[in-house]
């Protein structure tokens, strides 16, 4: 297989930091390490510095995101533990979703009261998404409030048999829900850890190879909707700390970990396309731009090094590791943005896609 054209990559789940929390990684690096990966545009989480739980916040975030971006994004508004409910109606029209923190996380979102994820269901207006963290026994928590209310729920990352096996059984039922996973939990698991050590901590935590074995089946069998990211770059201090912090990069491995896959057999061409394209444009309403595709050179074979990243944080958890395909080009609205090497696009050229 030659050169590939895929149409308009959106990658639905990253952390893009900025703000106060520009030292790790910020809007410009990460935009062009999301076109440098392949992608069209990227949506951002609420767990930030200052997180985007207020208009404030989502206002300062907006501001710099705009000026900076290289790519096209959305960012998401954030639930929050003193309640935020009444800005919502306000916000609908400026962000891509609602993302809610059931489990234990990077920054303070955590909602861990039903009561109050109740009151936040009962409260976002219907049209956009809602994207859940929940890992085990908390994905059938959410699933009660799907179920209530009817509003349209992404489940991020998912990365357990058993949850599988709960959100199979909540696609039979007919709830109006969404399937993510990482690239990090069909390729590492709690195996890798002696050798990643820091770099290989991250939440939802790496598992067993037979939960790895189930995410790969659910993508086969069609369960899975959206392969995400989930681009979470932290300082090598940080990670290599008393206190290491969770979270690994993935905007530039996950396509050709994806190319990996195809070359191997595990995963189609026309798959691939519906995984990191149109079922998260679908899922988020989002139309891509006329003219923006990715050329991939999908015989490429490819050693990931981290001196050829992007990412402001200059590490991935797949330094090392043979993988299939490079990014030839990515071109966004008829302009050609990346070359293969360099991200030719201007500061602030990337659109709000919510907008
Ligand atoms: O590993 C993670 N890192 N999981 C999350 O949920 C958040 C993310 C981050 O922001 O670092
Ligand atoms: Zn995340």
């Amino acid at each position: 297989m030659p050169r590939l054209t895929l149409p308009a990559l959106l990658d639905p789940h990253v952390h893009l930091r900025g703000m106060d929390w520009a030292y790790k990684a910020d809007f410009a690096s990460e935009t062009a390490a999301a076109l440098a990966g392949g992608y069209w545009a990227v949506l951002d989480m609420p767990n930030t510095a200052p997180s985007t739980i207020d208009r404030p916040a989502l206002d300062r975030k907006l501001a710099e995101i705009g000026a900076a971006a290289v790519c096209d994004w959305g960012v998401y508004f954030g639930a929050s533990q003193a309640d935020n409910t009444a800005a919502y109606a306000a916000v609908m029209g400026d962000v891509c979703g609602l993302k809610i923190y059931n489990n234990a996380t990077t920054g303070t979102l955590l909602i861990d009261d039903q009561a109050r994820r109740e009151a936040i269901y009962a409260a976002w207006p219907g049209t956009k998404p809602i994207a859940v963290h929940a890992e085990g026994e908390t994905v059938r928590d959410i699933l009660a409030l799907v179920r209530k209310y009817h509003r349209l729920t992404h489940f991020c990352h998912i990365s357990t048999a058993e949850e599988i096996g709960y959100l199979q059984a909540a696609r039979v039922e007919g709830l109006p829900i969404s399937i993510g996973v990482t690239p990090h939990h069909l390729y590492l698991t709690q195996d890798d850890l002696p050798a990643l050590g820091p770099l290989g901590l991250m939440k939802p935590e790496l598992k067993t190879r037979a939960d790895r074995d189930a995410l790969w089946a659910a993508i086969a069998s069609g369960l899975v909707d959206v392969i995400e990211s989930d681009h979470a770059p932290h300082t090598l201090e940080e990670k290599h700390g008393p206190k290491p912090v969770y979270g690994v990069p993935g905007l530039e491995t996950t396509l050709p970990l994806l190319g990996l896959a195809i070359h191997e057999g595990r995963l189609s061409v026309d798959r691939l396309v519906a995984l990191v394209a149109e079922n998260p444009r679908r899922i988020f309403g989002l139309r891509a731009p006329a003219d923006t595709y990715t050329v991939l050179d999908l015989d490429a074979s490819v050693v990931i090094d981290n001196a050829a990243l992007h990412t402001k944080c200059g590490w991935s958890p797949f330094a090392g590791m043979r993988v299939r395909g490079r990014v030839a080009e990515v071109w966004l609205r008829g302009r050609r943005v990346y070359d293969g090497e360099r991200v030719l696009a201007a500061p602030g050229s990337g659109r709000n896609v919510a907008a």
